[in-house]
């Protein structure tokens, strides 16, 4: 297919929306498709379901340790911005077991009551405005918010926080940032997460949050991920703040961005949104799941090949890049019945959104599914129709998918 690696590549494909008819003949025609990249040295496509899910399994011969956003890093900036995404087993097992603690389905659990109380101060906020964007008002307040309570941050912290994320997941978007890294010369910062000097910001934020919690110890994650592990593991100030720096980025505008890609579910098919109230908690979250497929908010993850293999007849060579493309599999024909019909009741839905049941899988994903789940009930048992109220914007971005102003019209019960 002529072209198909320029419109991959390019962040400004995706202003216009995912590029879904190239995903599908490359599924068809050429499912391991050599890529050429503008600025590097290209990477292999992987768009099929199943082999989205063999590379994510052997992570013996696909790792992790070399970067999993596109572009390449040298070995000096790989080492500096390390995070838990950027890790092996046996350091990546050992980290994610620390840093597990606060995120397993039954601590998530127990965070319901307070997902709700901040999804209805958040609709309470709006005082009864019929138009508003639904990204500003909604979307970006309650993952930011929820994030705030689980780190023990003071509200007043929190749009400055988000901020910061946005300006290092949004670095390929002017609106959220100066150092945009495809336009701007960000070789000074090479050396930070991100390539970005927001990072710095974020380190000391995160590093004052530390010692303040040395003195006095608080109920929150922070200080959890203080305290040593039955076996005595205690985790340094610098892994710490990567990781600090790792969930204000990663589970912010993800879960934004889904309840966006929900909402204009609910848009184009009023008599789903009408169904909502009626829906009972199993309903809820299996809808929940079809959002998060429909939407593929984060479209790939990278691997970096670390043993000659082949995959369909392709030769991969120890140090070539294989890119995830997660929205693909999402869409994959031979995986899921009529993938391109929003189906509210679709199961089996084992969706490739939060990545696949691998060690990487993703960290928040119980919890993005319920402040997913809980905003849906408490927007449908406060609205009894929302409609577009003006034009809409996507974000320039070959990593995120999203629409970043929603305007809407609702009316209130
Ligand atoms: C709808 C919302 C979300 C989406 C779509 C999403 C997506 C993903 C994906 C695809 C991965 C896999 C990365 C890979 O394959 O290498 C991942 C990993 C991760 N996510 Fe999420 N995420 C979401 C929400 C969150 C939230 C709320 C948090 C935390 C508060 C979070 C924290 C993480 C972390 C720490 C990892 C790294 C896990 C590891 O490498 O072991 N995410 N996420």
């Amino acid at each position: 297919m002529e072209n198909f690696s320029t419109i991959l590549t390019s962040h400004d494909t995706y202003l216009d929306g995912v590029p879904h008819e190239v995903f599908q003949e490359l599924r068809a025609h050429d499912p391991v498709a050599w890529t050429e990249e503008p600025d590097g040295r290209g990477f292999w496509s992987i768009t099929k379901y199943d082999d989205v899910l063999y590379v994510s399994r052997h992570t013996e011969l696909f790792s992790s340790r070399f970067g999993i956003r596109m572009e390449d890093m040298d070995d000096e900036e790989t080492e500096a911005r390390r995070t838990l995404m950027e890790m092996d087993s046996p350091e990546h097992t050992r980290l994610r077991r620390i840093v597990a603690r606060p995120f397993t389905p039954r601590q998530v659990a127990e965070y319901e009551g307070a997902i709700r109380d901040l999804a209805r101060e958040v609709l309470a906020n709006l005082d009864g405005a019929r138009e508003f964007d639904f990204v500003k008002e909604i979307a970006r307040e309650l993952p930011m918010k929820m994030l705030g309570r689980l780190l023990g941050l003071p509200d007043e912290d929190l749009d400055w926080l988000v901020s910061r994320g946005d300006a290092l997941i949004g670095n390929t978007d002017p609106e959220f940032t100066d150092y945009v890294v495809d336009q701007t010369d960000t070789s000074a910062y090479r050396l930070l997460p991100f390539r970005s000097p927001v990072a710095l910001e974020l380190f000391e934020y995160a590093q004052a949050a530390l010692d303040a919690r040395r003195i006095t110890p608080t109920h929150d994650v922070i200080t959890a991920l203080l305290q040593p592990t039955s076996d005595g593991d205690t985790l340094d100030d610098v892994t710490l703040k990567n990781f600090f720096t790792l969930m204000v980025a990663a589970g912010n505008d993800t879960t934004r961005y889904t309840m966006v890609a929900g909402t204009q579910v609910f848009i184009e098919r009023p008599e789903l949104f009408g169904q909502l109230p009626h829906f009972d908690e199993s309903q809820m979250k299996l809808l929940v799941d079809e959002v998060l497929r429909w939407s593929s908010t984060t479209m790939h993850f990278r691997r970096t090949v670390v043993e000659d293999t082949e995959l369909h007849g392709q030769q991969l060579k120890k140090g070539d890049k294989v890119v995830l493309w997660y929205v693909s599999a999402n869409y994959d024909e031979s995986h899921f019945e009529d993938p391109y019909s929003f189906l509210a009741d679709r199961s089996p839905n084992d969706h490739t959104a939060f990545g696949l049941h691998s060690a990487h899988l993703c960290l928040g994903a119980h919890l993005a599914r319920l402040e997913l789940r809980v905003m849906f009930e408490e927007m449908a048992k406060a609205w009894s129709s929302i409609e577009l109220a003006g034009d809409t914007e996507r974000l320039r971005s070959n990593f995120i998918s999203g629409t970043k102003r929603l305007p809407i019209r609702v009316t209130w019960r």
